[in-house]
This record gives C-alpha cells, sequence and structure tokens, in this order.
C-alpha cells in the first residue's frame, strides 16, 4: 500500500503537515460536496453557500445547514480520523488543516487544528460578528438572531470570501516548513486551500495523498495511495509505528 521511503519519511519526520477535505468524513456518513450524495434539494454547494443566497433567501440557506448541522450531530468520527489523532502521538510537530467544517477532528481527540473553512456548528452575527455555539441560538421565523438584533449566518466561509487570514498564514507556513505532507479526501479544487500541498511540492515536502480517485494534484506528487481514509489511514499509522519501534530516534 506504502513505498518503504514513505513510511521512513514519515517515521523521522518531525513536522508533518495535513490537510483534509470531505473525503475523509464520508466514512461517517456526512455527504462529499462534490459526490452524488452531495445535492440536497437539486441545490449544488454553490449556488447556497454564498453571501448572495443569503441575502436573497436566509431561510433557505439555513435550512440547508439545519439539514447539515443534523447529520454532523448523528454521525460519529470514523478511524480515518482517530488514526490521525493518534499520529499527533508519533511527530514532533503535526499541523492537521481541515477544510472540513463539521468538528469531527476535534470529536476524535485532534489538537492543533486549523479549520480553514470555520465550523458549523457555529453561527456568526452578520452585524456585530459576535459569534455563538448553535446550541446558545435564539431563533426566530427561520434563522437564528443577535441580541443586537441582526441576523446570525452560519460561521463557515462561503464562496467568494477570504478565509480566516491567520489560520490561513499558519496553514502556508507550515506548508513551507513541513518534511511530509499528507493531502487526504479532497478534491483539491477549492482555493486557496487547494494550494497548501502545492506549497508543500514547491518547498521540497514528501507529498503522499489518499483518496479513492486521482485528483489535480496527483501528478505532482511523490506518492499516490488509492482508496478510503477510513482503511488506509489507520494501515498507515500502524507501519508508521512498528518502524519507529524498530529504528527509534529520527
Ligand atoms: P469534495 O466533495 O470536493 O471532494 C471530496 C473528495 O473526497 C473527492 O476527491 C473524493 O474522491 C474523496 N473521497 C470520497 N470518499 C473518500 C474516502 N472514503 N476516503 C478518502 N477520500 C474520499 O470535498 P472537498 O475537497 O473537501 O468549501 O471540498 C472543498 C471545499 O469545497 C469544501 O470545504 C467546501 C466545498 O464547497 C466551502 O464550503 C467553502
Amino acid at each position: 500500500m506504502f513505498s518503504e521511503s514513505a513510511i521512513k519519511k514519515i517515521g523521522r519526520s518531525e513536522t508533518i503537515l495535513i490537510l483534509t477535505g470531505a473525503g475523509i468524513s464520508a466514512e461517517s456518513g456526512v455527504p462529499t460536496f462534490r459526490g452524488e450524495n452531495g445535492l440536497w434539494k437539486k441545490y449544488k454547494p454553490e449556488e447556497l453557500a454564498t453571501p448572495d443566497a443569503f441575502r436573497n433567501d436566509p431561510v433557505l440557506v439555513w435550512e440547508w445547514y439545519r439539514y447539515r448541522r443534523d447529520i454532523i450531530r448523528s454521525v460519529e468520527p470514523n478511524p480515518g480520523h482517530l488514526a490521525l489523532a493518534a499520529m499527533e502521538e508519533t511527530v514532533p510537530n503535526l499541523v492537521l488543516v481541515t477544510q472540513n467544517v463539521d468538528g469531527l477532528h476535534a470529536r476524535s481527540g485532534s489538537k492543533r487544528i486549523l479549520e480553514v473553512h470555520g465550523n458549523i456548528m457555529r453561527s456568526r452575527c452578520s452585524q456585530c460578528a459576535r459569534t455563538l455555539p448553535a446550541d446558545e441560538e435564539t431563533w426566530r421565523n427561520g434563522v437564528p438572531v443577535c441580541e443586537c438584533g441582526g441576523m446570525m449566518r452560519p460561521d463557515v466561509v462561503w464562496f467568494g470570501e477570504s478565509l480566516p487570514r491567520q489560520v490561513l498564514e499558519e496553514a502556508f507556513t507550515a506548508a513551507e516548513e513541513c518534511d511530509v505532507c499528507l493531502s487526504i479526501g479532497t478534491s483539491a479544487l477549492v482555493q486557496p486551500a487547494a494550494s497548501i500541498p502545492w506549497h508543500a511540492v514547491q518547498a521540497g515536502a514528501y507529498v503522499l495523498e489518499i483518496n479513492p480517485e486521482s485528483t489535480p494534484l496527483t501528478p505532482h506528487i511523490q506518492e499516490f495511495v488509492k482508496g478510503k481514509a477510513g482503511i488506509v489511514l489507520p494501515e498507515l499509522l500502524r507501519q508508521v509505528r512498528e518502524q519507529q519501534q524498530k529504528n527509534p530516534g529520527r
């Protein structure tokens, strides 16, 4: 499944950057965005996850986010998430950058997480920018409202919006400094997150991708492992631990 050099590189690395996308949560039962199950009421994410869509029909946009929140509340982290959380113990510095808004990495025990697209279980006031966890929201006529009177929106990044600057800077710095980069379960299409592994390629890192399908990144990296994250990642963790036990020291 993996080359010997990949296992050695990961086992000896000082800094690993991991980028995850919707694919890592697919085996938990969260639909991906571009897969066949990704559509809701025939809308594409690009039609609902925008500031314009929210201005035009906030109730519809919130209906979609409530539907997605309900899915996320009902699912559990899968062996892929758990393997990444356990991988923090095998490397001095592991930075986990996720495009997912589902919070499943935190629920599985990962500690250093950069959520570049926000978190669906939080809302933010469109007037005063106050943020609230989902369970503290006050709803009126199909939308949560802030105590300032403003309308709350999901605290996620929409198409056409900038990503949180500091979080993104940390992700790009990690991409430039890492020895190894893993790109897992992402179509590698949505910018700027998709360019994080490209930065790692350019900075000379060993880049490994895990996905059942190839992506635009695939031809440019050292190793592509075709498969599901929930199967591939526990095996990767097992082999890295075995290698570290055989060859202690970096
Ligand atoms: P996509 O839905 O574009 O891609 C999911 C990827 O996961 C695809 O490449 C699948 O082949 C792969 N995949 C499916 N099942 C898998 C499994 N079991 N294990 C590993 N990989 C699997 O999702 P993202 O790349 O995350 O942005 O999409 C990026 C962004 O576009 C999202 O964060 C969201 C979306 O619109 C915003 O909402 C701003």
